[in-house]
């Protein structure tokens, strides 16, 4: 029978969340002999093409791994490096997202952050919070232990004061107490740079996602790059536990 709504041609609707493990800018700097500030600054140059790219696949939740809760154990001038490029980049950045219509949100412990970090991370979020096109989530001082940590914590304090039975608890109800309430998990975890590891990010969320290891170090994964993964993505069978459809 013929189905009018989807011909055979149509190519199949696009992961509807992609998370990607931003790495290998240090090693893209060192193979051109630049200091590793040189690549995180190519790095945070590659974000606009991908948001790009994702935005025009009609990709609706693209979560980026910018820093990490183990980050701050590199060199304190790095760490300087890596949080000023997360001011330009916000600086720069948030007009032209904004005017397409991006929804900027920000996982992890950021509120620890430079007050003047602080204060940007919180107006892109305010700016951009009725948007409606791609949401983009950054994950800044993250890191699923401290997440799932908090988690229980909160979830913990309700029993105690009785507004929670511990018998109500359910995946529901715990993922409402992660910093990504109200995002779907990704269907698709994307790290770059040949590393085959998940860097404690999206832990509980990662539990059905497709993991995909490209070697491609960041600073060059492109629009390209992301049309290639997304390629991948739809030769996977995925299965939740069930048998082949
Ligand atoms: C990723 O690149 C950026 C961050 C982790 C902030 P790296 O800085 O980890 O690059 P490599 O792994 O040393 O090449
Ligand atoms: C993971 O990369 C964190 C980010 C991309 C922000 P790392 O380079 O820090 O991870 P490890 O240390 O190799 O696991
Ligand atoms: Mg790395």
């Amino acid at each position: 029978m013929v189905n009018n709504l989807s011909p055979k041609t149509a190519s199949p609707p696009p992961p509807r969340h992609i998370a990607i493990i931003m790495d290998g800018n240090g090693r893209w700097a060192k193979a051109r002999g630049l200091p590793r500030v040189a690549g995180h600054q190519r790095g945070a140059d590659a974000v606009r093409g991908v948001v790009e790219a994702c935005q025009d696949l009609g990709i609706s939740y693209l979560t980026l791994y910018a820093f990490s809760s183990e980050n701050w154990k590199r060199p304190p001038a790095e760490v300087d490096d890596l949080m000023g490029l997360l001011r330009v980049y916000l600086r720069r950045e948030l007009r032209e997202l904004h005017r397409s219509g991006v929804r900027v949100r920000f996982i992890g412990n950021w509120s620890v952050l430079a007050k003047d970090i602080v204060d940007l991370i919180e107006d892109a979020e305010r700016t951009t919070r009725h948007n409606t096109g791609l949401t983009l989530i950054i994950a800044v001082n993250y890191g699923s232990h401290n997440e799932i940590l908090g988690a229980v914590r909160r979830i913990a304090e309700q029993v105690g004061t009785g507004r929670l039975k511990v018998e109500d608890i359910d995946d529901a109800v715990f993922a409402h107490h992660l910093n990504t309430d109200g995002i779907p998990d990704p269907d698709l975890i994307v790290r770059t740079s040949g590393e085959k590891r998940l860097s404690n990010f999206l832990l509980w969320q990662a539990a059905y996602a497709e993991l995909l290891f490209t070697d491609l170090l960041w600073p060059d994964f492109n629009r390209q790059s992301l049309e290639e993964v997304v390629d991948e993505f739809h030769r996977r069978d995925r299965r939740y536990g069930a048998t082949s459809g």
